[in-house]
């Protein structure tokens, strides 16, 4: 067994969310650690998502003081500006559609969205005025800080729709880009553990008013499924998450769009890396004002807990759906691609728009931790700028042998 046990206070008896998951354990039995992140994340009272990051707070955790973990585009509009090239050229690639659809699933605070605007704006050309967007957001707290960064621009006529998940967008309908930036290390995973005699679930258990992990008998077959289907054969004693939804995920967005492109930025790895010895506890991690932790029953419903993206497994799974992968890449080579250097290209080295851009350049930082996955549908081999440099042989997302 290995134990976790909350050694900080906010994850003990007192703490509602702990108590809520407590009286359900005893009520239905341990919960799969899926189904634990589900509460921790997005239970409708106390979920860290719902509630906007926790309920003790008021600000947003997502960049800025008092925050608990930066993205990149609440960093700089650089990641924006980069982007609306893409954005134009894949408008290019569709023959200029009279309605753009602009999705964007995930938008936390609504700022890449809002920068996305302004740059589309800015470059003048016809795409800002084709342009429908739509949010898909879970959490009500979010949607509200979305309304008011985009408020202004709803007021401009730009087209702005939001839905509660992708059900509510009705199949085939779209033509455009379907944007996400930190959306799938944000899916409750499972957690899987090797043992001799085969593979072993993570549970959530209630020891004495605390959380705790226990190892038991697999809840779905689908979780060797999702490992023989990538040809994955862990050692013993591997410890991995298996994010179920994101293969769910990315065939719900196959069904939405008619044509176009899907741009998928996220921490993360190819099958090959994520097996990886280096990986062999796993990817899951807490994020509580810009600490990290290895403990998921820190501060529940107070810290944001991910893992990290399996980049073979979307592209595998899009292209049994249609989608075809375009190209697979790091944030630094995408951001090269777009051409980076020349929007910071005469600023003062001191300035804040050459200090983010290296910031999400860092070759070891986020220019490399951070991935990005193309796909698309309805377009004849699209070549696009962002897939110019690849950081990876082509046969990257194949299956490990
Ligand atoms: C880590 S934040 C990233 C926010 C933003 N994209 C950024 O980069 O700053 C994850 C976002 O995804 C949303 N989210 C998570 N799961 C979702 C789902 N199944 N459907 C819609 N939104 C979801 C969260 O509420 C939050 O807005």
């Amino acid at each position: 067994m290995n134990k976790h046990i909350d050694n900080q206070g906010m994850a003990s008896s007192a703490s509602p969310i702990v108590k809520q998951m407590t009286t359900l354990i005893e009520e239905t039995g341990p919960l799969t650690f899926a189904r634990f992140m589900e509460l921790a994340l997005y239970d409708e009272e106390y979920g860290y998502y719902m509630t906007g990051g926790g309920l003790s707070r008021s600000t947003t955790p997502i960049g800025g003081e008092g925050s608990d973990f930066f993205t990149a585009p609440s960093l700089s509009p650089i990641l924006a500006k980069c982007l609306v090239r893409q954005l134009e050229e894949i408008d290019e690639r569709l023959g200029h559609p009279p309605v753009f659809h602009l999705v964007e699933m995930g938008p936390g605070d609504g700022t890449l969205l809002r920068d996305l605007l302004q740059e589309c704006q800015e470059q003048q050309g016809s795409l800002f005025s084709r342009l429908a967007c739509i949010l898909v957001e879970r959490s009500p707290a979010f949607r509200r800080r979305q309304r008011d960064a985009l408020a202004a621009w709803q007021e401009q006529g730009v087209g702005m729709q939001w839905v509660d998940d992708l059900q509510s967008i009705p199949g085939g309908s779209l033509t455009g880009t379907f944007l996400s930036n930190e959306l799938v290390d944000a899916f409750p995973v499972h957690r899987v553990r090797m043992e001799e005699d085969g593979l072993r679930e993570s549970y959530v258990i209630n020891c004495d008013n605390a959380l705790q992990e226990q190892w038991g008998e697999l809840s779905t077959p689908e979780l060797v499924s999702f490992l023989s289907g990538l040809d994955v054969k862990l050692p013993v004693g591997f410890i991995t998450e298996i994010n179920l939804e994101a293969v769910q995920w990315i065939k719900q967005v196959a069904m939405v769009l008619d044509r176009g492109v899907v741009i998928t930025i996220d921490y993360g790895h190819t099958a090959q890396d994520y097996y990886a010895p280096e990986r062999k506890n796993g990817t899951l991690m807490g994020y509580y004002r810009h600490t990290v932790t290895t403990d998921p029953f820190t501060r529940v419903g107070e810290q944001d807990l991910t893992a990290h993206v399996n980049f073979s497994s979307l592209a595998r799974t899009g292209e049994q759906v249609g989608l075809t992968t375009t190209g697979f890449t790091n944030l630094q080579h995408f951001l090269m691609g777009l051409g980076i250097e020349e929007l910071v290209e005469g600023r003062e080295q001191e300035s804040d728009a050459v200090r983010t851009a290296a910031q999400l350049l860092r070759p070891h930082g986020m220019g490399t931790t951070f991935k990005v996955l193309m796909q698309h549908k309805g377009i004849v081999v699209p070549a696009l700028r962002g897939l110019r440099h690849r950081a990876f042989f082509e046969s990257v997302l194949e299956v490990v042998h």
